[in-house]
Protein backbone atom coordinates (compact mmCIF):
# COMPACT_ATOMS: atom_id res chain seq x y z
CA UNK A 1 0.00 0.00 0.00
CA UNK A 2 0.88 3.72 -1.02
CA UNK A 3 2.02 5.16 1.89
CA UNK A 4 1.89 8.90 0.91
CA UNK A 5 -0.56 11.69 2.37
CA UNK A 6 -3.74 10.30 2.71
CA UNK A 7 -6.42 13.24 2.97
CA UNK A 8 -6.73 14.01 -0.52
CA UNK A 9 -5.75 9.80 -1.67
CA UNK A 10 -8.24 8.09 -3.65
CA UNK A 11 -8.97 4.16 -2.90
CA UNK A 12 -9.51 2.19 -5.73
CA UNK A 13 -11.26 -1.10 -4.44
CA UNK A 14 -11.99 -4.33 -6.85
CA UNK A 15 -13.26 -7.36 -7.34
CA UNK A 16 -12.85 -9.78 -10.52
CA UNK A 17 -13.50 -13.24 -11.63
CA UNK A 18 -11.74 -13.30 -14.88
CA UNK A 19 -9.11 -10.29 -14.95
CA UNK A 20 -11.05 -7.64 -16.70
CA UNK A 21 -12.35 -5.37 -13.60
CA UNK A 22 -8.64 -5.86 -12.29
CA UNK A 23 -6.76 -5.15 -15.11
CA UNK A 24 -8.83 -2.15 -15.27
CA UNK A 25 -8.83 -0.63 -11.59
CA UNK A 26 -4.85 -1.08 -11.22
CA UNK A 27 -4.72 1.04 -14.55
CA UNK A 28 -7.16 3.47 -12.95
CA UNK A 29 -5.44 3.17 -9.56
CA UNK A 30 -1.63 3.72 -11.07
CA UNK A 31 -3.31 7.04 -12.90
CA UNK A 32 -4.70 8.61 -9.54
CA UNK A 33 -1.94 7.45 -7.57
CA UNK A 34 -4.22 5.73 -5.76
CA UNK A 35 -4.20 3.27 -3.40
CA UNK A 36 -5.81 -0.18 -4.47
CA UNK A 37 -7.39 -3.10 -2.68
CA UNK A 38 -9.20 -6.26 -3.89
CA UNK A 39 -11.72 -7.59 -2.33
CA UNK A 40 -11.84 -11.76 -2.20
CA UNK A 41 -15.31 -13.73 -2.54
CA UNK A 42 -16.44 -15.19 0.71
CA UNK A 43 -17.89 -17.61 -1.21
CA UNK A 44 -15.35 -19.33 -4.31
CA UNK A 45 -16.32 -19.49 -8.28
CA UNK A 46 -14.56 -20.77 -10.54
CA UNK A 47 -13.75 -19.63 -14.54
CA UNK A 48 -16.23 -23.23 -15.89
CA UNK A 49 -19.71 -23.18 -16.32
CA UNK A 50 -20.60 -24.71 -12.83
CA UNK A 51 -18.73 -21.75 -11.50
CA UNK A 52 -21.09 -18.90 -13.38
CA UNK A 53 -24.07 -20.81 -12.38
CA UNK A 54 -23.00 -20.69 -8.97
CA UNK A 55 -22.01 -16.75 -9.24
CA UNK A 56 -25.26 -16.10 -11.44
CA UNK A 57 -27.38 -18.12 -8.87
CA UNK A 58 -25.69 -15.99 -6.06
CA UNK A 59 -26.30 -12.66 -7.94
CA UNK A 60 -30.05 -13.38 -8.55
CA UNK A 61 -30.73 -14.60 -4.96
CA UNK A 62 -29.07 -11.35 -3.59
CA UNK A 63 -26.82 -13.78 -1.25
CA UNK A 64 -24.62 -12.34 1.07
CA UNK A 65 -21.38 -14.47 0.46
CA UNK A 66 -19.05 -12.18 2.30
CA UNK A 67 -15.72 -11.14 1.58
CA UNK A 68 -12.10 -10.57 3.02
CA UNK A 69 -9.51 -7.95 2.20
CA UNK A 70 -5.97 -8.76 2.88
CA UNK A 71 -4.46 -5.26 5.04
CA UNK A 72 -7.67 -3.51 4.96
CA UNK A 73 -7.07 0.14 6.13
CA UNK A 74 -8.13 1.15 9.75
CA UNK A 75 -10.71 3.44 8.36
CA UNK A 76 -12.23 4.28 4.81
CA UNK A 77 -12.80 7.47 5.60
CA UNK A 78 -9.49 8.45 5.48
CA UNK A 79 -9.49 8.52 1.58
CA UNK A 80 -10.94 11.66 0.20
CA UNK A 81 -13.23 9.25 -2.18
CA UNK A 82 -13.39 5.27 -3.01
CA UNK A 83 -13.64 3.48 -6.54
CA UNK A 84 -15.72 0.55 -6.83
CA UNK A 85 -15.29 -1.83 -9.36
CA UNK A 86 -17.37 -4.79 -10.30
CA UNK A 87 -18.12 -6.87 -13.13
CA UNK A 88 -21.99 -6.71 -14.02
CA UNK A 89 -23.20 -9.98 -12.74
CA UNK A 90 -27.12 -10.69 -14.36
CA UNK A 91 -26.89 -6.90 -14.64
CA UNK A 92 -26.05 -6.18 -10.90
CA UNK A 93 -22.86 -6.09 -9.13
CA UNK A 94 -20.88 -8.84 -8.27
CA UNK A 95 -22.35 -10.26 -4.53
CA UNK A 96 -18.93 -9.85 -2.99
CA UNK A 97 -19.14 -6.24 -3.99
CA UNK A 98 -22.69 -5.98 -2.57
CA UNK A 99 -21.34 -7.57 0.52
CA UNK A 100 -18.54 -5.17 1.18
CA UNK A 101 -20.47 -2.16 0.30
CA UNK A 102 -22.96 -3.09 2.82
CA UNK A 103 -20.23 -3.14 5.39
CA UNK A 104 -18.59 0.27 4.68
CA UNK A 105 -20.51 2.18 2.04
CA UNK A 106 -20.96 4.77 5.26
CA UNK A 107 -17.52 5.48 5.56
CA UNK A 108 -17.02 7.25 2.24
CA UNK A 109 -16.38 10.42 1.81
CA UNK A 110 -17.41 10.13 -1.71
CA UNK A 111 -17.78 7.63 -4.17
CA UNK A 112 -17.06 6.56 -8.34
CA UNK A 113 -17.96 3.63 -10.07
CA UNK A 114 -16.36 1.65 -12.39
CA UNK A 115 -18.08 -1.49 -14.03
CA UNK A 116 -16.41 -3.93 -17.08
CA UNK A 117 -19.27 -6.54 -18.75
CA UNK A 118 -20.29 -7.90 -22.13
CA UNK A 119 -22.68 -5.95 -23.06
CA UNK A 120 -25.93 -5.08 -20.57
CA UNK A 121 -26.83 -3.92 -17.39
CA UNK A 122 -24.36 -1.21 -16.41
CA UNK A 123 -27.14 1.58 -15.80
CA UNK A 124 -29.04 -1.38 -13.28
CA UNK A 125 -25.55 -1.78 -11.81
CA UNK A 126 -24.24 1.97 -10.67
CA UNK A 127 -27.86 2.36 -9.73
CA UNK A 128 -27.72 -0.76 -7.26
CA UNK A 129 -24.61 1.09 -6.23
CA UNK A 130 -25.86 4.10 -5.66
CA UNK A 131 -28.77 3.00 -3.59
CA UNK A 132 -26.84 0.64 -1.12
CA UNK A 133 -23.54 4.06 -0.67
CA UNK A 134 -27.55 6.21 -0.61
CA UNK A 135 -25.33 8.98 -2.13
CA UNK A 136 -24.71 9.45 -5.95
CA UNK A 137 -21.39 8.77 -7.20
CA UNK A 138 -19.17 12.07 -8.67
CA UNK A 139 -18.58 9.68 -11.83
CA UNK A 140 -19.15 6.60 -13.22
CA UNK A 141 -17.43 4.42 -16.19
CA UNK A 142 -18.52 1.12 -17.84
CA UNK A 143 -16.08 -0.92 -20.16
CA UNK A 144 -17.38 -3.61 -22.56
CA UNK A 145 -15.35 -6.79 -23.03
CA UNK A 146 -15.25 -5.86 -26.81
CA UNK A 147 -13.56 -2.63 -25.69
CA UNK A 148 -10.70 -5.04 -23.67
CA UNK A 149 -10.52 -7.57 -26.67
CA UNK A 150 -9.97 -5.11 -29.29
CA UNK A 151 -7.73 -3.44 -27.21
CA UNK A 152 -8.67 -0.35 -28.37
CA UNK A 153 -6.23 1.14 -26.21
CA UNK A 154 -5.85 4.72 -27.13
CA UNK A 155 -9.63 4.98 -27.29
CA UNK A 156 -9.19 2.89 -23.68
CA UNK A 157 -6.76 5.11 -22.50
CA UNK A 158 -8.69 8.28 -23.03
CA UNK A 159 -11.30 7.27 -21.28
CA UNK A 160 -9.79 5.90 -18.53
CA UNK A 161 -7.77 9.11 -18.79
CA UNK A 162 -10.69 11.51 -18.13
CA UNK A 163 -12.69 9.45 -15.57
CA UNK A 164 -9.48 9.58 -13.38
CA UNK A 165 -9.30 13.54 -14.15
CA UNK A 166 -13.11 13.85 -13.52
CA UNK A 167 -12.27 12.37 -9.78
CA UNK A 168 -8.72 13.97 -9.17
CA UNK A 169 -11.26 17.41 -9.49
CA UNK A 170 -14.48 16.07 -8.09
CA UNK A 171 -15.20 19.17 -4.90
CA UNK A 172 -15.42 17.19 -1.39
CA UNK A 173 -19.16 18.25 -0.60
CA UNK A 174 -19.75 18.52 3.44
CA UNK A 175 -22.00 16.20 4.82
CA UNK A 176 -23.75 17.71 7.60
C1 LIG B 1 -22.11 -15.01 -13.74
C2 LIG B 1 -21.87 -13.95 -14.78
C3 LIG B 1 -22.92 -13.12 -15.15
C4 LIG B 1 -22.71 -12.11 -16.09
N1 LIG B 1 -23.76 -11.28 -16.41
C5 LIG B 1 -23.55 -10.26 -17.30
C6 LIG B 1 -24.62 -9.34 -17.60
O1 LIG B 1 -25.71 -9.39 -17.06
N2 LIG B 1 -24.36 -8.37 -18.52
C7 LIG B 1 -23.17 -8.25 -19.15
O2 LIG B 1 -23.02 -7.34 -19.96
N3 LIG B 1 -22.12 -9.09 -18.87
C8 LIG B 1 -22.29 -10.09 -17.97
N4 LIG B 1 -21.26 -10.94 -17.66
C9 LIG B 1 -19.94 -10.70 -18.29
C10 LIG B 1 -18.98 -9.96 -17.34
O3 LIG B 1 -19.58 -8.79 -16.81
C11 LIG B 1 -17.70 -9.50 -18.08
O4 LIG B 1 -17.09 -10.57 -18.72
C12 LIG B 1 -16.73 -8.83 -17.10
O5 LIG B 1 -15.80 -8.03 -17.81
C13 LIG B 1 -15.97 -9.85 -16.27
O6 LIG B 1 -15.14 -9.15 -15.37
P1 LIG B 1 -13.91 -9.86 -14.62
O7 LIG B 1 -12.98 -10.38 -15.71
O8 LIG B 1 -13.27 -8.78 -13.83
O9 LIG B 1 -14.45 -10.97 -13.78
C14 LIG B 1 -21.44 -11.95 -16.71
C15 LIG B 1 -20.38 -12.80 -16.34
C16 LIG B 1 -20.60 -13.78 -15.38
C17 LIG B 1 -19.45 -14.69 -14.97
Amino acid sequence: MNTGSISSKWLVVYFSLSGNTRSLARELASKLDADCLEIQSGRKYSSTPLGYIKAAWDTGMQRNVGFTIENPPASLSQYVGVVIASPVWMSSIAPPVQSFLQAYAREFKQVAFLVTLGGNGAERAFKQMENICNRMPVGTLAISSKELIRRESEKLTAKLDEFAGSLRTAPLKKVA
